[in-house]
């Protein structure tokens, strides 16, 4: 019989494995493995989806849960809908589940039982099987009226896209970075007595996170909605995400203060990480298309569901990006006017999926170069150079 263990060969073999064993231990303790930190305050960078995916080759879904308000049903009417003087918003009233009503008292309201049945959802969260992130419910404001809204009604629309969108200003009436007029700072005040008479006595009015585009006219309008000051005790701070603004190109309405300016004009502020100093992606001379700004909604919305936990969360945007919001989720289109607000209920899930890049993965920004303006077009215009050449993104 040959004695195995005895054979040279195979001792040198098993000597050569506790080594190797040994020494990838004591690898690990000298170069532990570093754990991919997720920061809450990143919306307009790459989603960590596949650091966060459990299991391999997951997606993240995003879809608008039908059936909470009007506004998602295919049977409203979006013409002369006006959700300021629509019953709690378009909240549709319901009885959500038995055990929903069992629990709050008889006087609760119908955001008393909203509040309930979304937070009920959630706990389908703790059954991994499901393979659900989470439900959310976004307020998307659009800004009220501003001075580059009096300028197109003052100059007509051509004279208005083709020159003086444009200019900074008139002289009279400043365009750049427009701010509310006195009318839309009117309006925005009417938004908080709304919102106030709609959720003044339950739990949802103060939203448990504001975030906002970076252009004044949406600052001020969530700051005039919510009365956002420095009181005590202070609501979250909003928050500043480069993605959530407007399309960009050519006017100069939708361009961005720097941020040591935004942070003087807007002390109660934070901004997200990595925030430039400078407007990294307005130019003078093309505009963003529509593809890339329905990217940016998707990658503002992977991100949030990712890296934060809150449920109820008031958005300052624009009409290009509440429109983008709900086509990447499903909902169907809805027109949200100046100075309006529309809340959408979105469910976060996995999916497996065998593509080895998320679809937000391959997001490339992109621009159209034409506006259709021939005699007074200045995009001939010597001064409107760009001062960033933006192929370098593509
Ligand atoms: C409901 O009734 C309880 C007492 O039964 C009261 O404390 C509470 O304020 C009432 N809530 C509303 C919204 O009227
Ligand atoms: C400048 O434009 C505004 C509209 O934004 C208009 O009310 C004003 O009269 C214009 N000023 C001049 C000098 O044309
Ligand atoms: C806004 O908040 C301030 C400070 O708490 C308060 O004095 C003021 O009355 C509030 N304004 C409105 C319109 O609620
Ligand atoms: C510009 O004109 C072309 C051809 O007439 C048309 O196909 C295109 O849709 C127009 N673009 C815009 C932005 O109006």
């Amino acid at each position: 019989m040959i004695n195995l263990l005895g054979s040279r060969r195979v001792r040198r073999l098993l000597f050569f494995i506790a080594a190797t064993v040994t020494l990838f231990y004591l690898m690990t303790i000298v170069f532990p493995e570093k754990k991919y930190e997720i920061s809450p305050l990143v919306f307009s960078g790459i989603p960590p989806t596949r650091f966060v995916a459990p299991g391999r080759r997951k997606n993240l879904k995003l879809e608008n849960v039908k059936g909470f308000f009007l506004q998602d049903l295919a049977e409203t009417m979006e013409d002369h809908f006006n959700v300021f003087q629509t019953r709690d918003f378009g909240l549709i009233p319901q009885d959500y589940s038995i055990d929903i009503t069992n629990k709050l008292p008889p006087n609760a309201t119908q955001w008393d039982h909203f509040q309930a049945e979304i937070l009920r959802l959630n706990q389908e969260k703790l059954t991994t099987m499901l393979g659900v992130l989470g439900y959310k419910v976004l307020y998307l404001f659009r800004p009220s009226e501003s001075w580059h809204h009096t300028g197109e009604s003052f100059y007509g629309k051509e004279s208005w896209e083709c020159l003086w969108t444009r200019q900074d200003g008139n002289g009279t009436a400043q365009w750049i970075d427009a701010e509310l007029t006195p009318t839309g700072i009117d309006g925005a005040k009417y938004l908080h007595k709304s919102w106030n008479k709609h959720l003044g006595s339950t739990n949802l009015a103060m939203p448990e996170l504001f975030l906002s585009s970076p252009l004044s006219r949406a600052a001020d309008t969530l700051i005039h909605t919510f009365n956002l000051t420095f009181r005590n005790p202070r609501p979250p701070s909003p928050i500043f995400v480069e993605y959530l603004r407007e399309s960009f190109g050519v006017d100069t309405h939708n361009s961005r203060r720097s941020y040591t300016t935004l942070k003087k004009k807007y002390p109660l502020f934070e901004f997200e990480e990595e925030f430039s100093e400078f407007d990294p992606l307005w130019t003078s001379y093309r505009d963003e298309t529509d593809e890339s700004v329905l990217h940016r909604a998707k990658i503002f919305l992977e991100n949030l569901f990712l890296r934060r936990n809150e449920i109820f969360i008031a958005i300052a945007t624009h009409e290009s990006i509440i429109k983008a919001i709900l086509e990447a989720v499903g909902h169907r289109p809805f027109p949200v006017p100046i100075g309006h607000m529309i809340p959408v209920v979105i469910k976060g899930s996995w999916f497996k999926s065998w593509d080895p890049r998320t679809e937000v993965e391959k997001y490339k920004m992109f621009y159209k170069r034409n506006r259709n303006c021939t005699e007074l077009d200045p995009v001939t215009d010597p001064d409107a150079e760009p001062e960033v050449d933006m192929d370098e993104f593509d």
